[in-house]
């Protein structure tokens, strides 16, 4: 079977940074290591107020095209996955493809264009949809665009503020990809739970504790899902687990209850007996209640263990780097989270070709999706060319007071005109509305 898989990535970061505990909690009357130990951040990105979730995913398509030396002609699909969508009829693929033309001799006429819906996990749902498309042999020989763009904004006050951020991942999904191959197993773990919504709202309605359950719970049933067409998976199958990163803490919380599942009935579970017991077993409890209290203490047990410290700091530690400097890029987060493993492997001369990743991507409301990917030949190449540790260094780091009127920029109720932060050089900016309210891109040399 042809490999179908993503041939090549790129991200766009928002150009401010607010520093979490430096600037943010201080303003909050927080400790700051609220946020370096507690949720794992120190700074989030923000766009300037020229640059919007169109103008953020057309400079990452505009890279990544130029890049690979691609014309509109070799693109058969735009997919963008967003949960900041300003409008519900006009799909924001249409306004990246019209940023897009504007710069290229051809047009996007003949590709399909859509929008993706799903929280955080759409971004992956977007790559389904490519993958499928190709195995289904509709493309005509063509990739597949997919941009993953937010600007993830909560009310100011919002116990969500402290985990926001900004920015695109653009990725090209074809055959025979460069980056990694997708398995055609994946895994779902799927409910209808009110944990997190925007119902015609721009910021959205959290109950922050109860999405962090219903994280946890979905991912689980998404890894048995998994397991149940794909293998009985172990630690040692993967060489990283990138996991949908709303700010690094939830992935610390992630990573134990993976690892519990991973090695029960292995031996690892054997040999950590002596240590710290074997793991409680349901049918030895009369009580949900009493298990499920043994439970935490064997995995309070197991995070303090060398041997998952040692695992965790192999194959999730390094899935997290850039996270901790760009907050939650919702959509864009999990691919985000492989970039920053695939980049830790480069710096370390780690020899990954032909390892598998196991990449978990979870959406609010709620769904998570589980599949594993394989990393191809030309892997090193791809993420040599990433900029994004250039882009994040050249962020303006904005002040209490700034990030204050820069949220107020981007509120669509205040749409604030203020003084931009930085220059625009080389890409597309936000010029204004039209006349229908349709909003307007130029792109500045
Ligand atoms: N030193 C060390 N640790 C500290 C600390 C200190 N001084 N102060 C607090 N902490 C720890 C806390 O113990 C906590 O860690 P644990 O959960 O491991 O106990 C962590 O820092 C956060 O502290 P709080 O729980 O007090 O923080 P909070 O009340 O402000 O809420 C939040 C945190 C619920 C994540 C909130 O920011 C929120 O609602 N965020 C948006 C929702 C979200 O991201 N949910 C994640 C799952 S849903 C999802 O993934 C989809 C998505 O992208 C939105």
């Amino acid at each position: 079977m042809t490999a179908v898989g993503i041939d090549a990535i790129e991200i766009w970061t928002g150009k401010l940074s607010l520093d979490l505990p430096e600037t943010f909690a201080p303003a909050k009357g927080e400790d700051p290591e609220k946020y370096t130990k507690g949720l794992g951040l120190k700074t989030s990105s923000f766009p300037d107020t020229y640059e919007d979730i169109v103008t953020m995913g057309a400079n990452a398509a505009k890279r990544l095209m130029d890049r690979k030396g691609l014309v509109p002609e070799d693109i058969g699909r735009i997919d963008v996955a967003t949960e900041s969508a300003f409008d519900n009829s006009k799909p924001v693929s249409t306004y990246i493809a019209g940023c897009l033309e504007q710069v290229y001799d051809d047009d996007f006429h003949h590709a399909n264009k859509g929008e993706r819906k799903f929280a955080c996990v759409a971004g992956t749902q977007s790559i389904d949809d490519a993958y499928n498309w190709i195995r289904a042999g509709r493309h005509r020989g063509r990739s597949a665009l997919v941009v993953a763009t937010d600007t993830a904004l909560y009310a100011r006050g919002d116990p969500g503020e402290a985990t926001q951020g900004g920015g695109a991942v653009a990725m090209l999904i074809s055959e025979e990809p460069s980056l990694v191959e997708l398995s055609p197993e994946q895994g779902y773990g799927s409910a209808d739970e009110t944990d997190f919504l925007k119902p015609n709202q721009q910021f959205p309605s959290v109950d922050g504790k109860r999405s962090m359950q219903v994280y946890l719970a979905r991912m689980r049933e998404a890894l048995t899902d998994f397991e149940s067409v794909a293998w009985d998976t172990h630690p040692d199958d993967f060489a990283y687990i990138p996991f949908h990163t709303p700010f690094p803490g939830m992935v610390r919380k992630a990573g134990l209850l993976g690892y519990r599942h991973m090695i029960r009935d292995t031996e690892i579970e054997e040999d950590l007996a002596s240590e710290i017991g074997r793991q409680p077993r349901e049918e030895a409890f009369d009580d949900r209640e009493s298990y499920e209290e043994a439970i935490r203490g064997y995995m309070d047990d197991l995070s303090g263990t060398d041997t998952y410290r040692e695992w965790y700091g192999a194959a999730i530690e390094p899935t997290l780097a850039l996270s901790r400097r760009v907050g939650n890029w919702y959509t864009g987060s999990v691919h985000v989270a492989r970039a920053s493993a695939l980049q830790h492997a480069l710096e370390n001369d780690v020899d990954l070709e032909g390892s598998k990743l196991l990449v978990g991507s979870y959406g609010s409301g709620a769904q998570a999706e589980m599949h594993a990917e394989t990393v191809r030949p030309g892997w090193a190449e791809e993420v040599a060319a990433l900029t994004v540790d250039e882009q994040l260094d050249r962020r303006y780091d904005l002040s209490y007071e700034e990030y204050e009127r820069v949220h107020d920029s981007h509120n669509h109720d205040l749409n604030d005109d203020i003084e931009a932060f930085t220059q625009p050089d080389g890409e597309f900016v936000h010029t204004g509305w039209g006349r229908m309210s349709e909003r307007q891109y130029d792109y500045v040399e």
